[in-house]
């Protein structure tokens, strides 16, 4: 099959005109992938727990591209027309939020909504709606949909996950274009979500790998799997 693209821990397949498919690899990547390692069985971590939170938004009529998984490591998706943007929900403080607007971590927002550039060799800037618009990235009534679409996509996740005891300090998510309609599309897994332990606030997601070196990330995420499993 033909190689789309390889991702920083992601594969992606041509099947047809309108199908791919989307391999987990063991890879973790932070800082822009200044950061690498392999950890075998990641793939078939993410894969799952992928595969639980897409069914989730499919249950509550939200739509994306995921169709079915088709192995331990890999799910079948349509083949969307991506919009070059990260679309980032937060209900916390944390991360390059903190940084850019010298906030405290682990304070309650929102939920806000911000438009980052997806762009690695410029780092993957904000953006604002009319620079949105200005390069024809998406018009207005896609960036209202889009962000109509991330709260939406917050309220389901943010809701199953609290019956759980994890509190969604934010995700990202990418949307695309399919046959005239908005899709939530790519992953949804600890490598683009902050998940919070709601008893001990601890992470259970990849700041364990970007802020540790001596953490198993695995067994943050080997939880979150457990526990959105019931
Ligand atoms: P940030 O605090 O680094 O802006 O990230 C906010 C959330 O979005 C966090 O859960 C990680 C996720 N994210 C990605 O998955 N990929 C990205 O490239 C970026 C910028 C954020």
């Amino acid at each position: 099959m033909e190689l789309l693209r390889k991702g920083k821990v992601k594969s992606v397949y041509l099947q047809d005109d309108a199908s791919v498919i989307m391999e987990f690899r063991d890879d973790i990547t932070a800082g822009n992938g200044q950061k690498h390692d392999v950890l075998r069985g990641k793939g078939k971590l993410l894969n799952s727990i992928n595969e639980i939170f897409f069914k989730l938004l499919s249950s509550n009529e939200i739509p994306t591209h995921y169709l079915q998984k088709l192995s331990e490591t890999s799910f079948q998706a349509r083949k969307l027309d991506i919009i070059p943007l990260e679309v980032v929900v937060r209900n916390y403080t944390a991360g390059s939020f903190c940084r850019r607007y010298g906030v405290e971590e682990k304070k309650k927002i929102g939920p806000v909504v911000e438009f980052f550039l997806k762009d690695d060799l410029l780092s993957d800037p904000l953006i604002c709606d009319d620079v949105i618009e200005a390069l024809s990235i998406a018009n207005a009534d896609e960036i209202s949909k889009m962000k109509n679409v991330a709260l939406e996509v917050n309220k389901v996740l943010k809701d199953f996950l609290m019956d759980r005891s994890v509190i969604l300090a934010d995700f990202k998510i990418e949307i695309g274009r399919y046959g005239g309609k908005l899709m939530v599309g790519d992953e949804i897994t600890p490598d683009t979500c902050r998940f919070w332990d709601e008893n001990t606030m601890n992470s259970l997601d990849k700041d364990i790998y970007r802020n540790s070196n001596d953490k198993d990330p695995l067994e943050g995420y080997e939880e979150i799997l457990r526990r959105i499993s019931k």
